[in-house]
């Protein structure tokens, strides 16, 4: 579904962001990036929907090469992927269903999106999916009155009310406790199976990505070190990515309650 042929970024200052990665990522695959910090892994998520864009190399999405898209074409490709960030990215003093509403503007003409008019099949989709992530009992709630791991689902809905075919993710859990974070995995965890959305996320936490991940991706300075299962991941690996040994503030423990 998403295929890096050659590709490479170069930021304006020169720094070279992405090194020749060439990687195809199937629908519906569980791919997590990991690699230290400055290793290129927002690059490499943000260029999948053109948040930066790659300068060199072909960049597929469903067979389309996207760095040679229109704006039109390039928007429709953004509603089919949903991104969500580490600190949220909430309207914070707007209802938590507002923002999940917002999700559906790809959808809605200009107009109705400037006076706020929605269908009331988008009312009813925004509800179903918060229902997904547990919380459609806070749908009129002020996002900013959510704990973290509660507005990090209103995220998730919103982009699940895209009705997307991926989901980028980018640290999603980095400011969640670990029994939180592991919640918030899980949900991403079902919804991927659930909907076969295939999802591509960065996280820190070592364990945390061979728990979740169906593959792994490893990048160091902007090349790709590793590809390969959860399963097939050594010491050594882990050396090739970070150059060191593995320590525990690599790893987030335990699920217990949360
Ligand atoms: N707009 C930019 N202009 C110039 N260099 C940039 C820009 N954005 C990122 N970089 C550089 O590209 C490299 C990769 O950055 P990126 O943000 O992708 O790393 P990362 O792996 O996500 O790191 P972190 O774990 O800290 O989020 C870094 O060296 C960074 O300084
Ligand atoms: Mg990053």
């Amino acid at each position: 579904m998403i295929t890096f042929d050659n590709v490479s970024l170069t930021y304006p200052n020169g720094h070279q962001g992405l090194k020749n990665i060439n990687l195809e990522i199937p629908k519906g695959e569980f791919v997590v990036v990991v690699g230290l910090s400055g290793a290129g892994k927002s690059t490499l998520i943000r260029s999948i929907n053109q948040m930066v864009r790659p300068t060199e190399g072909r960049l597929l999405i469903e067979e389309e090469d996207s760095l040679a898209m229109n704006t039109k074409n390039l928007r429709l490709l953004r509603r089919d992927i949903g991104m969500i960030f580490q600190n949220y990215n909430l309207v914070k003093r707007s209802s938590v269903l507002r923002n999940v509403l917002s999700g559906r503007l790809g959808y809605t003409s200009t107009l109705k999106s400037i006076l706020n008019l929605f269908s009331k099949e988008d009312l009813q989709y925004a509800m179903e999916c918060l229902d997904r992530v547990g919380i459609q009992d806070k749908a009129y709630q002020r996002a900013d009155t959510l704990s973290g791991g509660q507005q990090q689902r209103v995220s998730i809905a919103r982009a699940l009310s895209q009705k997307p075919k991926a989901i980028l993710a980018d640290e999603p859990v980095a400011s969640l406790d670990p029994p939180t974070a592991h919640a918030v995995m899980q949900d991403l965890q079902q919804i991927n199976k659930e909907d076969q959305i295939t999802m591509v996320i960065n996280l820190h936490a070592i364990d945390l990505s061979m728990e979740y991940a169906d593959r792994i991706i490893g990048l160091r300075d902007g090349e790709m070190v590793f590809d390969g299962k959860a399963s097939e991941v050594t010491e050594q690996t882990f050396e090739d990515i970070y150059g060191r040994a593995i320590k525990e503030d690599d790893l987030i423990g335990e699920a217990e309650s949360e």
